[in-house]
């Protein structure tokens, strides 16, 4: 599908990476203005340059920071109409702590706590005033399959799942002001190559383009009846994480 997301500014967590990276460069080229966030001012300085983008180092855990893109963005491009939080991850694979849930040092908890879920509630919170004075805008959460499955990584499914009541509620708060909040809940994705071990019963695990399409999908005008809802993009997973397949 061909979208057109000229005159429309995003803003993209996690962006120098993965799918945030893969839906920069998607919007890029489908006319958007986007200002690329995260905290890897190495790899956010190579892929912004690659496709032209702007960029701003962000540590999503501080809302200050959070606060300063969206203002940024605001002054810099006249609207922020499109927010997309991408950064987060399981926290004991991120921060290599290589412990079980009930083991994982306290610092560990926070960063997930901080990164994957306060992280998507202080942008609602930094963009809702915004997109309610413009009367309009798009908000996407970034979930996961162990949200909806539960799994051993306690922690990050909790996380994730908070997620559903944030974008529920973020919905019903900005329906009448033409604010969409909508979550997406990947099941493995190719950003790494160790998600293809994940059992799908699709037996394989997902494109990056295959997740990005569908939160294109959300952001555009084609979603503009869409809100308050989870899309999941798991190759079946969460109808039976058990087995069967
Ligand atoms: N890859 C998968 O299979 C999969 C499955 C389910 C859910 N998800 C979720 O999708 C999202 C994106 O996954 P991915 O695999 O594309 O990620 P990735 O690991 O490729 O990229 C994550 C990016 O977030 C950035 N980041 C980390 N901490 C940050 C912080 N404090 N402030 C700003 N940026 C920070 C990193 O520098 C990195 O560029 C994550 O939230 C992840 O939990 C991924």
């Amino acid at each position: 599908m061909d979208y057109d997301f000229s005159c429309r500014t995003a803003l993209i967590t996690g962006a120098a990476s993965g799918m945030g990276f893969l839906t920069s460069k998607c919007l890029r080229e489908s006319g958007a203005n986007v200002v690329m966030l995260d905290v890897d001012e190495k790899t956010l300085t190579e892929k912004a340059d690659e496709i032209s983008a702007d960029r701003l180092v962000c540590d999503v855990r501080s809302y200050a920071e959070i606060e300063k893109a969206v203002s940024y963005a605001k002054e810099r491009y006249g609207s922020v109409d499109i927010t997309i939080s991408y950064a987060g991850g399981c926290p004991s694979r991120v921060l290599n702590a290589g412990k079980a849930f009930n083991d994982l040092p306290i610092d560990v908890l926070d960063w997930g706590v901080e990164v994957n879920f306060r992280a998507p509630l202080y942008m609602a919170r930094a963009v809702f005033n915004i997109m309610r004075e413009q009367k309009r805008g798009v908000i996407i959460n970034i979930a996961s399959i162990d949200a909806l499955t539960g799994s051993g990584a306690a922690d990050y499914s909790a996380e994730k799942s908070g997620l559903y009541g944030l974008t529920r509620s973020i919905a019903l708060m900005g329906a009448k002001d033409g604010i969409r909040c909508c979550c997406v809940t990947p099941g493995p994705v190719l950003t790494r190559p160790a998600m293809a071990n994940m059992r799908t019963p699709m037996g394989r695990a997902a494109e990056v383009q295959e997740l990005v399409d569908a939160v294109l999908f959300l952001c555009s005008d084609k979603a503009s009846y869409i809100t308050g809802e989870n899309l999941t993009v798991d190759g079946g997973r969460q109808c039976g994480a058990s087995g069967g397949y």
